[in-house]
């Protein structure tokens, strides 16, 4: 077990770099990255400057979702090493100074995981069915599903087995939904949490935390389409039958129980897509300590829109005793680089519509950007709280929106009837060499292909170049961490001329962030230092699209 300091809040303002593992870095030749090629990266996290990184699932997988269908919690999937290279892990983190978190999911496993392995063997009504949601059907001969459910991947929540009964899953058929009410569930869980905190591990980021608790008394209730809900449409009381149930924090408590059985306690941070309103619980001390806000993400980038989420994230956060989280990518959305290179009215079905064109239509200003990616990663890092970088940002990655319709793996393409790309897109691997078999990703080529534009956007293409995104970053992480001090921040409504495609603000020691999100010039605040931009500035002016730090002496 790591020795870890025993700072109990060293997450409030970290900063976290999430590892999708299959596709960081192949030690061992066969196209998908494995904890040893991450391992032979972590000097490379560490001299990025981040505090701890997650890994993306890394378990026994069918990988019918990419890893987030779990045969085993407790193991490691052959063909990404070992538990023994997991231990190897985290000691070279904990060398690195570096934690480790990982991914958990609760609300589904594996359709191979043992349990569902042996309700498949089991008769209808036989207990070992308890620990999933078996129902019979309805209409004659019980043909049709239990309800009208469409799970989040498209199609039927609902998969009929041959002895007629019918099970739930809110994503794809091979995860099925677990029974939270089940005290073998529960249990469970608490040995997973346990098993890898005693191996080390920091804490774990919680997938699809706001679904465990379901109302799942008969008869069920038809509500439709459960995928890309708008968490502001669910209900205020916590009444709708799937999502945010006030019974899922009662799991949430015994789960931080867990926690704080740990020096430091261990921490976990909720993946909640729930109303603003209803977040505070997940992030609160006595349940997970934190919970993901992807309204930054999500906010268009206007500065008073953003600086509505800003606002609201933080006294969100303050309520709930947490400290705010930020995330601008991860391995669910398009890269942020893309993203803001698009049109900035379109809708997320419109992206959605984008990637079905392969990216051609609208067309991406690419510049544009990666200029914007940059200047919304320096604000964000600015900000009080946790930042959540997705690998491969700090490369200013494009979205792959062109990948072969052949190479696509994500359920949603098949589950949607070939309506909905899928997220393939950001999970292509990472490029480290200019050239190479799959760019430095390993020697076996990669598992999805990657564009020829990566050898230039590769580390070793922008290591050691003065204003490349990956010098950026470094610099970016190093002053934070020198800069850093309480959670606070306080607007500043004037610079030079009052200017509403500004945001500008003061955090602890002279610390300041000024972002012009406008289409105009603005000019630097007299007397400041620049300490870092994320473009180039002209004369004393800060150019639309441009975030600087500044010091005030
Ligand atoms: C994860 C997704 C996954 C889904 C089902 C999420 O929210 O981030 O990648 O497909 O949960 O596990």
């Amino acid at each position: 077990m790591t020795d870890q300091p025993s700072d109990p809040h060293w997450w409030r303002q970290a900063v976290f770099y999430q590892i999708y593992p299959r596709s960081f870095a192949d030690s061992d030749a066969d196209g998908v990255g494995d904890l040893p090629g991450v391992i032979s990266r972590l000097p490379f996290l560490a001299d990025l400057g981040v505090d701890a990184v997650w890994l993306s699932p890394f378990y026994p997988s069918a990988l019918a979702d990419g890893g987030y269908d779990v045969a085993d919690y407790r193991d490691v999937d052959p063909r990404l090493g070992t538990l023994d290279d997991f231990d190897r892990l985290i000691a070279e983190a904990d060398r690195l100074s570096l934690k480790v978190m990982v991914d958990i999911v609760p609300n589904h496993t594996s359709s191979d995981h043992r349990w569902f392995q042996e309700a498949l063997r089991a008769a209808p009504g036989d207990p070992a069915r308890d620990r999933y949601v078996f129902r019979a059907g309805r209409g004659p001969d019980g043909a049709l599903p239990p309800t009208d459910w469409v799970s989040c991947f498209g199609g039927p929540a609902w998969t009929r087995l041959p002895d007629g009964q019918w099970y739930l899953h809110l994503f794809a058929p091979e995860q099925p939904d677990l029974n939270w009410d089940h005290p073998e569930v529960r249990a469970d869980f608490l040995t997973t949490l346990r098993f890898w905190s005693d191996r080390g591990v920091a804490g774990f980021r919680v997938d699809v935390a706001h679904g465990l608790a379901k109302d799942l008394v008969d008869p069920l209730r038809d509500i439709g389409d459960v995928r890309g809900y708008d968490p502001e449409d669910l209900p205020e009381d916590g009444s709708h039958p799937l999502w945010d149930r006030d019974e899922v924090h009662g799991i949430f408590r015994e789960w931080r129980k867990v926690f704080d059985e740990y020096d430091p306690p261990r921490i976990g941070v909720a993946e909640a897509w729930v109303r603003d309103a209803r977040r505070a619980p997940y992030a609160s001390p006595d349940e997970l300590g934190q919970a993901f806000n992807f309204d930054f993400l999500n906010a268009p980038p206007s500065a008073p829109a953003l600086r509505a989420v800003i606002d609201g994230a933080l006294s969100a956060a303050r309520e709930a005793g947490a400290s705010a989280t930020w995330v601008l990518s991860n391995h669910d959305v398009i890269r942020h680089a893309s993203r803001l290179a698009l049109p900035d009215e379109l809708s997320r079905a419109d992206r959605e519509t984008w990637l079905l064109a392969d990216g051609r239509e609208p067309v991406a200003d690419r510049a544009l950007g990666l200029r914007r990616a940059r200047a919304a990663t320096l604000l964000m890092l600015a900000l009080p709280g946790s930042s959540y970088l997705y690998q491969g940002e700090e490369l200013g990655l494009p979205e792959v929106a062109d990948l072969p319709r052949s190479a696509l793996q994500d359920p949603t393409w098949e589950r949607s009837g070939h309506q909905v790309k899928g997220r393939d897109g950001c999970r292509v691997p990472l490029p480290w060499t200019r050239s190479g078999p799959s760019y430095g990703f390993g020697d076996g080529g990669s598992w999805l292909p990657q564009p020829e534009s990566f050898g230039e956007l590769s580390v070793e293409a922008q290591e050691g170049v003065a204003g490349s995104t990956l010098e950026l970053y470094r610099e970016a992480l190093g002053l934070r961490g020198q800069l850093l001090g309480d959670e606070g921040l306080e607007w500043l409504d004037s610079v030079g001329q009052p200017h509403a495609g500004v945001l500008h603000f003061r955090r602890s020691n002279g610390w300041q962030c000024l972002s012009n999100l406008s289409a105009r010039p603005v000019q630097l605040p007299a007397g400041s230092e620049v300490m870092l931009s994320s473009g180039p500035l002209t004369g004393d002016e800060v150019p639309p699209h441009t975030t600087v730090w500044l010091l005030w002496p």
